[in-house]
């Protein structure tokens, strides 16, 4: 079997324009423009690439997008300062800090600061409680894209075999908890996991999540599998240059996959789309409106 590529790119294209089809409802019914900050402390070159493309994007569908870029050496009360001027801020909907934060700064003491209504990244313990007991919530933006692309595929997840490998909080965990919440058997693998071969052979659904390159060799996945690849991981070729890969060996698996996510191209495009779909999401509840449909879980 040669494997259905699911264009991620495409997909995403067609999010970002529902988005923007609900925004411009917004602002011509209600004069709502729903606004998104985004939080960047430090000078990590791949964090600056994200917000930059996040601010593009989010200004592109019609959204005000407010940038705060902060010293590697804020202390910890200035940027929750910032944080809560953010959620008083009634003209921001969504709250997004980018992470990694540098070393001296408590993670998850700045996350639980954000007002759990405009947290649109989904990591705020509040919203992990309620995804995690089928409650509505903001949903975590790089499982809600795989979510997204495998409904637009199946239809129907309903009694699927699902094996996540990876068990992060922003990707693995709530990963799982989408799966289950679609009716999927859910497995959780990880470094520890047995015979990991055997377990992802199982199943219909592989979503990789491992951050490290290639690792899933085409003769462990099922024939006629969906898989959904998380990675971006740059590797050095031969002749020195780099290229994108992803955790799973694309080659080998789309021989035998039904479908699969190129890298790039797949997962990374809908991870921004999310974003701004959540952001609206948290608009549109924080003014008692009715949500957009099919943007969110
Ligand atoms: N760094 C890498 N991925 C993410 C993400 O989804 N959200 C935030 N805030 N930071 C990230």
């Amino acid at each position: 079997m040669t494997a259905q590529v699911i264009d991620g790119k495409a997909f995403a294209a067609e999010v970002r324009g529902k988005v923007a089809e609900h925004v411009a409802r917004l602002k011509e019914k209600h004069d709502l423009v729903p606004g998104l900050a985004v939080v960047l402390v430090g000078e990590d070159p791949a964090s600056q690439v994200y917000v930059r493309s996040k601010g593009k994007q989010t200004t592109e569908v019609g959204m005000k997008s407010v940038e705060h870029k902060l010293d590697a050496d804020t202390s910890e009360a200035d940027l929750l300062a910032l944080i809560d001027q953010l959620n008083n801020d009634d003209s921001i909907n969504g709250i997004l800090v980018q992470l990694p934060l540098p070393k001296h700064l408590d993670e998850d003491l700045v996350i639980n600061s954000i007002d759990p209504a405009k947290d649109v990244d989904g990591f705020h313990i509040s919203n992990v409680g309620l995804l995690g007991t089928g409650q509505k919530s903001m949903v975590p933006c790089t499982p809600l894209g795989c979510l997204m692309m495998l409904r637009e595929h199946h239809g129907s997840l309903s009694g699927m075999n699902a094996v996540v490998i990876g068990r992060s909080n922003i990707v693995g965990k709530p990963m799982a908890q989408l799966l289950l919440g679609d009716s999927c058997t859910v497995t959780i693998a990880h470094s520890r996991t047995k015979d990991l071969a055997e377990v992802v052979r199982r199943a219909d659904i592989v979503v990789a999540a491992v951050g490290r390159p290639e690792m899933v060799p085409g003769d462990w996945i099922k024939e006629g599998a969906t898989v959904i690849d998380v990675g971006i991981n740059r590797i050095e070729k031969d002749d020195g240059k780099t290229k994108l890969v992803g955790d799973v060996d694309y080659a080998s698996c789309a021989e035998r996959a039904g479908a699969i996510t190129p890298v790039p191209g797949g997962v990374g495009p809908m991870t921004i789309a999310c974003l701004l779909a959540n952001t609206l999401t948290a608009t549109c509840r924080a003014n008692g409106l009715e949500e957009p449909k099919g943007l969110t879980a």
